[in-house]
């Protein structure tokens, strides 16, 4: 496994990967409406009205929350993705200010949480994760909250590193396969994931995409020390039951830091 090249993050996120995320991941699926739901209840709870989403990809946190009647700043590192995701808050008709930043130091004022969900946080190494605990945390009013999710360390080590597909669709007259394969090392605290993508256009003509992606995977003290060591004072992790997981998309853990 370790002698995969890991693609480089612009390509994973560019046109062709926003135009397509929603369908591939998202896809009557309820993922979103669950973790938006969890959002909601510990924002509420930490009486956040402005709102930072970090790495807002094509907009499936932010809108939602806007929607909700929460103050909205949406960023992300691929402008593939912030294109999407401003075609659809037009769309819904909600008013976003987006822009283009990394997580590690973007900045914004008066904010009293900070979202950054689908293991987004997965994709920085924990030297640079923890460099952005301490800019979600100089951003953050007093008793502010930072939401994130990561992958359930345990769960994935029951997921065999074997290819499986996750995705088989119809866009727009076109045929996406995507074959998955999720290699785990907890030693190293990372997790491979190899995706091979199928596209059949109407023609029959057939492109193949590859990609590697390399995941950050904290286990439970692991999370709780960094958080604490870079700028909040408490921490919550909502730990998904073992029984609610059927596949990698399931497999994420939600913490709450509290500044
Ligand atoms: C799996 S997507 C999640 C997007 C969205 N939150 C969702 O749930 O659909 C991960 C996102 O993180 C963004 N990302 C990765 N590294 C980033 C960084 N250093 N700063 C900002 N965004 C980043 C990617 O561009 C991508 O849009």
């Amino acid at each position: 496994m370790t002698n995969h090249e890991i693609t480089p993050i612009d390509e994973i996120f560019d046109d062709e990967a926003a135009e397509l995320y929603d369908m591939m991941y998202f896809n009557g699926d309820s993922f979103t409406t669950q973790t938006n739901e969890l959002i909601v209840k510990h924002l509420e709870q930490a009486g956040a009205k402005n709102i930072l989403d970090m790495s807002c990809g094509t907009g499936s946190q932010c809108i939602e929350l806007s929607l909700a009647g929460y103050n909205v700043e949406a960023t992300d590192l691929s402008n593939s993705m912030l294109k999407r995701a401003k075609e659809k808050a037009k769309l819904h008709n909600v008013d976003i200010k987006f822009k283009q930043a990394d997580m590690k130091s973007v900045t914004t004022d008066e904010c009293q949480g900070i979202i950054s969900i689908f293991n987004s946080i997965g994709y920085l190494n924990k030297e640079d994760f923890a460099t952005t605990l301490r800019n979600a945390s100089n951003n953050l009013e007093p008793n502010g909250v930072f939401i994130f999710d990561t992958f359930h360390d345990k769960a994935l080590a029951f997921i065999p590193a074997v290819e499986f597909v996750d995705c088989d669709i119809m866009i727009d007259k076109k045929h996406v396969k995507r074959f998955t394969k999720i290699f785990f090392n907890k030693t190293e605290g990372n997790c491979i994931i190899t995706r091979r993508i199928e596209i059949t256009e109407e023609s029959g003509d057939l492109r193949e995409i590859n990609e590697c992606v390399q995941f950050s995977v904290y286990e439970e003290q692991e999370m709780i020390d960094l958080v604490k060591e870079n700028g909040f004072s408490s921490v919550e992790i909502v730990r998904q039951s073992m029984l609610e997981l059927r596949s990698i998309k399931n497999s994420m853990n939600l913490v709450i830091a509290k500044k």
